[in-house]
C-alpha cells in the first residue's frame, strides 16, 4: 500500500433495502461509512428504497460502495442501477452476481469446469406442484444419502436451510426452502469442517473456519451473534489442505467472473479431507464478526485499509 493519502472521493454507501438481511446490511453499512470518514471522503449513506434512482442522480457520487446483502444487492439488481446511472461501484458486475446468487446456476457451472462441488439436484416449484417431482423424492434421496441439506436456491446468510435426518423430514424441509425461494437444492450433507476463503484483488486471503458452538450447527441467529460461533484465522489445516482451499476458491472466483472481492464458502469432509466449494458471496459482510474483514486482519490489513482498497478497486485506482 502506498503511503500517500487517496485523494478524497464523493462515495454513497448503499444499504440496508428490503432484504431479510437488511439488519446485517445496516450493521455493513455503517461500519464502511465510518472507515470511509475516517479515510477522508465524502460519504453519504442511502438507505435503498423508492428514491434511489433520483438520489444517486443527485448526489453524483464518484462511486458507489455496495453494502448491501441478499437479494436486490448481489443479484445484480443494484448493479444493473449503477452500470445505467455510469456510476463506479464496488464488487462484482452484473453478471457475476447473477451467477454466483443462484447457487443452482454456480454449482452447474462449478461441475462443467470440473470443480468439487457436493453432490446435488435442485427442483423448482413447478416441478413439484405440476409435474409430480415429490414422485422421484425418493430416488434423489437414494443418490444423495442422509441426511441431506435442503436449501433456497438464493438466499443467504444460512436462510431457510434445514438438514434432513431421514424421508420424513424432507417434506417440511422443502416447504420452509420453498417459502423463501421458488427453486431449491437438496444436496449431500457434508460431515466437515466449515471454511471460507476471502478472495481481494486476485488474492486469495488466509482461510477461516467457522465453528459452531451449538449442536444444531448454524443457523441465522448464530451467525449474527458473537460467541455463538468461534472463528478461527487462518484455519488450524495443514499446509497442503490450506494451500488447496486458497487455490480452489480462486478458481471459483475466476470461473463465475468475480471482480474486485468475493467470499467462497466451502467445506472440508473430515472422513477423505475432501474440499468442496458450497457457494460464492460477491458481497461479502462487513459486521463485527464478518470473515472477509477477518481475514484482511489476518494478513495485517485493518478494516480502514480494507474499506480504502475495496474504494480503489472500484475507482479503478
Ligand atoms: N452440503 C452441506 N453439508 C454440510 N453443511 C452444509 C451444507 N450446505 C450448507 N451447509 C452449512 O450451512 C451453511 C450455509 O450454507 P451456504 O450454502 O453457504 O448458504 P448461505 O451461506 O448462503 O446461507 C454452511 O456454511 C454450512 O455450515
Ligand atoms: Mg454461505
Amino acid at each position: 500500500m502506498s503511503a500517500t493519502p487517496a485523494p478524497r472521493s464523493r462515495v454513497v454507501v448503499l444499504k440496508g433495502g428490503r432484504s431479510l438481511e437488511r439488519q446485517v446490511s445496516l450493521s455493513s453499512g455503517a461500519r464502511v461509512e465510518d472507515a470511509l470518514e475516517r479515510l477522508g471522503h465524502e460519504v453519504h449513506g442511502l438507505d435503498v428504497g423508492h428514491d434511489l434512482v433520483a438520489r444517486l442522480r443527485a448526489l453524483a457520487p464518484d462511486a458507489a460502495f455496495i453494502a448491501l446483502h441478499g437479494s436486490d444487492g448481489e443479484n445484480g439488481t443494484i448493479q444493473e442501477i449503477l452500470e445505467i446511472l455510469g456510476i463506479p461501484y464496488t464488487g462484482s458486475r452484473i453478471s457475476a452476481c447473477g451467477r454466483c446468487s443462484d447457487k443452482v446456476l454456480a454449482k452447474h457451472e462449478m461441475v462443467d469446469a470440473g470443480l468439487p462441488t457436493p453432490d446435488f439436484l435442485s427442483f423448482n416449484e413447478t416441478a413439484f406442484k405440476e409435474l409430480g417431482a415429490a414422485e422421484a423424492l425418493p430416488a434423489v434421496e437414494a443418490r444423495l444419502g442422509f441426511p441431506l441439506v435442503v436449501k433456497p436456491a438464493d438466499q443467504g446468510s444460512a436462510l431457510g436451510i434445514k438438514f434432513a435426518a431421514d424421508p420424513g423430514a424432507v417434506p417440511a424441509a422443502l416447504v420452509a426452502a420453498f417459502s423463501y425461494s421458488e427453486k431449491v437444492i437438496l444436496e449431500h450433507f457434508v460431515d466437515g469442517r466449515d471454511l471460507a476463503v476471502s478472495i481481494l484483488d486476485g488474492r486469495a486471503l488466509p482461510v477461516v473456519e467457522a465453528v459452531p458452538l451449538d449442536e444444531d450447527g448454524y443457523d441465522f441467529a448464530a451467525r449474527y451473534t458473537i460467541g455463538r460461533t468461534r472463528f478461527t484465522c487462518p484455519a488450524e489445516l495443514d499446509d497442503a489442505t490450506t494451500a488447496r482451499a486458497q487455490e480452489l476458491a480462486l478458481a471459483v472466483h475466476d470461473l463465475l467472473g468475480c471482480r474486485h472481492f468475493s467470499r467462497v464458502d466451502l467445506m472440508c469432509d473430515n472422513a477423505s479431507g475432501a474440499l468442496t466449494v458450497l457457494e460464492v458471496n460477491v458481497i461479502p459482510g462487513l459486521t463485527e464478526t464478518s470473515l472477509l474483514p477477518q481475514a484482511a486482519d489476518a494478513i495485517g490489513m485493518d478494516f480502514d485499509e480494507l474499506i480504502g482498497t475495496m474504494l480503489a478497486l472500484a475507482l479503478g485506482s
